[in-house]
C-alpha cells in the first residue's frame, strides 16, 4: 500500500535546548530503518531538530501551519516559513487542535491545499470520539472528514497526503484500538479515497494509525494490510520506544 511512515508527534513537549541531542539519539536508534522516520516538533524546536537531522534518514515535521501566505496573523506560522527552515512534513487537523484551537474541516482543507502547494507533506488527522463510536457513526464521520479534507485536491496531489486515523478515545489514554478496529477504519478510509479518486491513488496514500501506539502493541497494528505506519505521541518522546516502533514498520 502506501509508503511506511512512522512519525513522532511531540505535542507540547521537549525544550529547544534538548532537541538537538534527542534527534541525534533518534537518528542513531533508528539506523537501518526500512520506513520513513519523521519527528514532528513544536515550532521552536524545528531549527535544532533540522540541524540534527541534516544529512541523515530522519525527516522533520511541524505540528501545524497557517493557511495564509503572510500578513496580520499574530502568533501564526506560514508554510513558506516552514519550507525556508527545511521542514518536510506538517501535521494538520490533530484532534487536539480541533478541540482547543477552533480547527474545522474547512480550515483543515485550506491548510492541506496550502501545504501541498508549497511542497510540504501533510499528515492529516481524522478520528471519532467515544460517543460517536458508541453511536455507530464512526465511518460516517470519517467519510465526512476525509471528503472535506480532500475537497478540491487533484489525484496527483492526493497521492502525496498522509492520513492518520486517530480515534480520539485512544489518544494519550493508553486505550489502543484493537488491531481489527484500526484496520477496519483504515481500510474504510482507503475505500473512500478510491471512490473519490481511483484505486491507484487510494493505494498510494499512506494511512497511519495513531492513539497510544507503543513498543508493545505496534507489531500487530503495523501488520495489518491497510495500516502503513503510525503517528506516535507519548512513545515518540523516548528514543528506544520510538525505535522499536520504527523497526516494526517494514
Ligand atoms: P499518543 O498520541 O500516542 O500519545 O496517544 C498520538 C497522537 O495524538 O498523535
Amino acid at each position: 500500500m502506501g509508503k511506511y511512515i512512522i512519525a513522532g508527534n511531540w505535542k507540547m513537549n521537549k525544550l529547544p535546548s534538548e532537541t538537538y541531542d534527542f534527534v541525534k539519539e533518534v537518528v542513531e536508534a533508528t539506523k537501518g530503518a526500512e520506513c520513513e522516520v519523521v519527528c514532528c516538533t513544536p515550532y521552536v524546536c524545528l531549527a535544532p531538530a533540522i540541524e540534527a537531522a541534516k544529512g541523515t534518514h530522519v525527516k522533520i515535521g511541524a505540528e501545524n501551519l497557517h493557511f495564509e501566505d503572510s500578513g496580520a496573523f499574530t502568533g501564526e506560522v506560514s508554510a513558506d516559513m516552514l519550507v525556508d527552515l527545511g521542514v518536510d512534513y506538517v501535521i494538520i487537523g490533530h484532534s487536539e487542535r480541533r478541540a482547543y484551537n477552533n480547527e474545522t474541516d474547512e480550515t483543515v482543507n485550506k491548510k492541506i491545499v496550502k501545504a501541498l502547494s508549497k511542497g510540504l507533506i501533510p499528515i492529516v488527522c481524522v478520528g471519532e470520539s467515544l460517543e460517536e463510536r458508541e453511536a455507530g457513526i464512526t465511518m460516517d464521520l470519517i467519510a465526512i472528514q476525509i471528503k472535506k479534507a480532500f475537497a478540491g485536491i487533484t489525484a496527483e496531489d492526493a497521492a502525496k497526503v498522509v492520513v492518520a486515523y486517530e480515534p480520539i478515545w485512544a489518544i494519550g489514554t493508553g486505550k489502543t484500538a484493537t488491531d481489527d478496529q484500526a484496520e477496519e477504519v483504515c481500510g474504510g478510509i482507503r475505500n473512500i479515497l478510491a471512490a473519490l479518486y481511483d484505486d491507484a491513488t487510494a493505494k498510494a496514500v499512506t494511512i497511519q494509525y495513531g492513539g497510544s501506539m507503543n513498543a508493545k502493541n505496534c507489531a500487530g497494528l503495523l501488520a495489518k494490510a491497510n495500516i502503513d505506519g503510525g503517528l506516535i505521541g507519548g512513545a515518540s518522546l523516548k528514543a528506544p520506544d520510538f525505535a522499536t516502533i520504527v523497526a516494526a514498520a517494514k
